[in-house]
């Protein structure tokens, strides 16, 4: 008989269960045994055009179907270009934003001030259950002291950790970096480590997902091949680890 792991298993012998929501990238749910742990804020980490803003966009079109309240905190691109850009996976945006159902705010990274408290006022008034922002590597653009930095970032991630959202924040990390984050310390104060990879092969192009750490759940290893398409993102779980 298989022995059930003791985290799992309470006093009485009843499994915990941990209620979990589903991310909409196709695939990633099987990999999480059931879809990402409700209240985690996790960071989806990779190099230039490995698809992170598309999955964050993908995540929260799946939290306005499942009937949440999102909201899209972007550094870097326009919230007119990250609209049109989704309308083009098919993912329509604008009605949800006049039902107030979505909201998308640029911040600007050069005048930053104290994010934290605009951005916890923010989810707490409106209620969002879903926050993605993309990206904390702009965070640099203000705060030019390391230090300075990676306290805000674990602020940051205990503040939308106390706000009971599911959170997605990405991080652009060079292509043979060796850490999994901008500033070496995301990784340790998130629940969750989603890597994205791209490898340019002659005219071919070879994408990988890899969950590194998922906090309150059991996860599939090892790289598995990531498509994109006019539809999004999938991750193409049966057929094998790389
Ligand atoms: N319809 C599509 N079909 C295939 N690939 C696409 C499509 N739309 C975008 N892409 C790919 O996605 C990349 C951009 O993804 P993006 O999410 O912006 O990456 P990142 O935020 O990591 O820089 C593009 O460089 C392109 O290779
Ligand atoms: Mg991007």
């Amino acid at each position: 008989m298989v022995a059930k792991s003791k985290k799992n298993v309470s006093k009485t012998g009843i499994e915990k269960k941990v209620e979990r929501i589903k991310t909409g990238i196709s695939g990633l749910d099987k990999i999480l045994k059931g879809g990402m742990p409700k209240g985690s804020v996790v960071l989806v980490t990779g190099g230039t055009g490995t698809g992170k803003t598309t999955f964050l966009s993908q995540f929260l079109w799946k939290g306005l179907q499942d009937g949440e309240k999102c909201l899209f905190i972007t550094l870097e691109e326009t919230p007119e270009d990250l609209i049109n850009d989704a309308v083009l996976h098919g993912w329509d945006f604008s009605s949800y934003q006049k039902s107030g159902k979505f909201r998308i705010d640029f911040f600007d990274p050069f005048e930053l001030g104290d994010v934290n408290a605009r951005l916890k006022d923010m989810i707490a008034v409106n209620k969002f259950t879903r926050v993605v922002i993309d990206s904390t590597s702009l965070f640099g653009m203000y705060l030019n002291d390391e230090y300075k930095i990676r306290k805000k970032l674990f602020k940051l991630t205990q503040d939308l950790k106390d706000a009971k959202c599911t959170a997605l924040i990405s991080a652009e990390i060079p292509e043979d970096s060796k850490t999994l984050s901008r500033y070496g310390v995301e990784e340790f104060v998130v629940d969750g480590v989603i890597v994205l990879y791209y490898l340019g092969l002659g005219e071919g192009i070879f994408r990988n997902l890899a969950v590194r750490k998922m906090r309150r759940t059991d996860h599939r290893h090892g790289a598995f091949p990531l498509e994109m398409s006019n539809k999004g993102i999938k991750i193409l779980v049966e057929s094998g680890i790389l």
